[in-house]
Order: C-alpha cells, then structure tokens, then sequence
C-alpha cells in the first residue's frame, strides 16, 4: 500500500524535486503540501509550491501556507542558494499558476488530513521546522495519528549555514529540539547523506534526455542550483537534499540508516543549531532518531529521473503545457 505522506517544505529547488517524486511515485499517495519561510518567505514558497505543481500537472492536492517566522528569533532566507523568489532559474512570470491556494492555514491544513485519513500519516518536512513544532504543542491529541517525520536536516557533521549548523535546522532550532524530543519516530536526512546525492552534468544530461517542458524546467532549475552551489561553495556540482526523505519512503535500501542519540544546540556561542549526533553511543542517551548514513547514488538518480519522466510525459499529453 502507498505511504500516506504531508509534505512540509520551503520551496527551493531541491524542495520542487521532493514534490515531483512523492507525486510521481505510486508508491507514495500525497495528501497535502504544507509550506514554511525558510528558503524564501513563507509567500513565496507556497506560490513556489503552487507553480511546481502547476507546472508538472500535480492536482488535487492541497496547499496551505504555515509559519511565517520561527519560534524564537528573526527568520532567516536561503536568498544566497535559492534567489530572490527561492526558486531562480526557469523564470515563472508574474502570472498566477493554475493550482490554488488552499485557504486554511497549514496547521488546520495538517490537522484535518489526519482525521480524515484512515491510517496514520508520514509528515515530511525538508524546510524549518516551524510548522511541524507548532502543530505538536497544539495538538498532543492527533500526534498518535503521525505514523513517523521523515525530515531533511541537520549533520553528523559540519553545517552548511554556519561551520557547525545546517540551514533548516539554524532557521528555527527550538522547533527542531521540539521535534527531536517529540517521542514520535524520526528518521533524519542530514548533510552527512544528502551531499552524497551531487545533481553533476551526468545527471542533468540525463534529465535534459526526456525532451519534455517539464524536464527542460527541471534542467533550468537544476543549472541555477549549480552555479549557486559553485559560487557560494566552491562545489561542482549541488547536493539535492530534500528528495532523499521520499526516496526512503519508496525504497529503505536507498539510505542506510542508523539508531542514535540526537539532540540539538540551543545556546553554543558559534554553535547554535547544530545537531549533535550521537554515533558513537558516547553520551548514554537513548537513540530518539533513525539517521541516514551511506546512500544507494544511482538507485536515487533513477527514482529522480523516472519521476520527471513520468510527469512529464502525463503533462505533455495536456494541452496546457508549453
Ligand atoms: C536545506 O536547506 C535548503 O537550502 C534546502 O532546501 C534544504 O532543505 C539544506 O541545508
Ligand atoms: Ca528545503
């Protein structure tokens, strides 16, 4: 049976995939997209959420905004990886995509699909984690109806945003902690895994390969993603982060995963943010997370590549693609 999944996410480029393969994927049934500030504000990535189902033929799905600021502290953007809209590259246009804005607010949003689902929801957060906290401190009733988060973020290792933190987990460190101490499964995507998945000329050739306007918008947006990871990292080629929760989703053996302790820093002078990861067993505290470790790289690409595929090729059926 699919796995019956909420996207929570800040749309970003590597975000847009994460929403093209749990669309794509029989394996995976979308109910609801929610979305946060993090790449950009929270206005621009639910119109960047909105465009990418517009543009990849994605209906029924709702998409409401959540949180516009994190718990504590100012919001911070991701302008320096995602640009200006959070999603740089094709160049959308000014006009408004087909698929509308849900009017509740992410957190009904989030709470009504899991009463009206009748088994337990696998929450997958890739941007801060602002709206998934919040939901849990509303609602310790419903959390029995979350079969597991799934989330992109944090580090075995060193950050991305800072030396120690990385970005979704900086951008709102209270509401990690929250989620980390939930008691509910979660199983972490750090950067540790992710920079193991490099989007190189390989890959994006690959995608260019489909001929469809929808891969051609995937290889726009992928190019940009490049020359930012070039300028601002000095990397040949990006990490695309957020699609290897859902991957797990569709295949374990994607990602391997080990049991640790994780918690995250709150106060550190330079180390705010950081996910402290107990590999080692060192500190004595319980494991309260799953943590993604040594990735199947081509066994993700083709996942990657056949959801843009499949896609594609249903939207390039439509009159209304171009
Ligand atoms: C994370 O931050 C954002 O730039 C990406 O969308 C991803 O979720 C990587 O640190
Ligand atoms: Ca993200």
């Amino acid at each position: 049976m699919a796995v019956p999944v909420i996207l929570d996410c800040d749309p970003g480029h590597d975000d847009a995939f994460n929403i093209l393969l749990a669309a794509a994927h029989p394996a995976v049934d979308l109910l609801a997209i929610t979305t946060v500030a993090g790449n950009q504000t929270v206005e621009k990535t639910t119109l960047n959420a909105r465009r990418v189902c517009a543009v990849a033929g994605i209906e029924g799905v709702p998409i409401a905004a959540g949180r516009s600021r994190p718990l504590h502290g100012a919001p911070l953007v991701g302008e320096n990886i995602h640009g200006g809209s959070g999603l740089d590259g094709p160049g959308f246009g000014e006009g408004e995509p087909d698929v509308p804005q849900d009017q509740r607010d992410a957190l009904t949003l989030i709470r009504d699909t899991l009463l009206a689902h009748p088994a337990p929801v696998t929450l997958v957060p890739t941007g801060p984690l602002t709206n998934v906290a919040t939901f849990l401190l509303a609602h310790p009733e419903l959390t029995h109806r979350i079969e597991r988060i799934v989330l992109m973020g944090g580090s075995t290792g060193r950050g991305n945003t800072t030396p120690a933190a990385e970005f979704n987990i900086l951008c709102d460190p209270e509401a990690a902690d929250i989620v980390f101490s939930s008691g509910r499964p979660v199983t972490m995507f750090g950067l540790n895994a992710t920079h193991q998945v490099r989007a190189t000329p390989d890959v994006v050739s690959r995608i260019a390969a489909l001929g469809t306007p929808l891969s051609r918008l995937c290889v726009r947006l992928l190019t940009y993603f490049t020359t930012a990871y070039r300028e601002v990292y000095g990397l040949d080629a990006p990490p695309l982060h957020d699609p290897l929760t859902v991957a797990h989703l569709i295949d374990p053996s994607v990602v391997s995963l080990v049991r640790a302790a994780v918690t995250v820093e709150l106060a550190g002078t330079y180390t705010r943010g950081a996910t402290v990861v107990d590999l080692d067993g060192v500190t004595g505290r319980p494991a309260n997370a799953e943590v993604g470790m040594e990735v199947d790289v081509p066994a993700f690409w083709d996942l990657i590549v056949e959801a843009v595929r499949v896609l594609g090729a249903r939207t390039d059926r439509t009159p209304s693609a171009s």
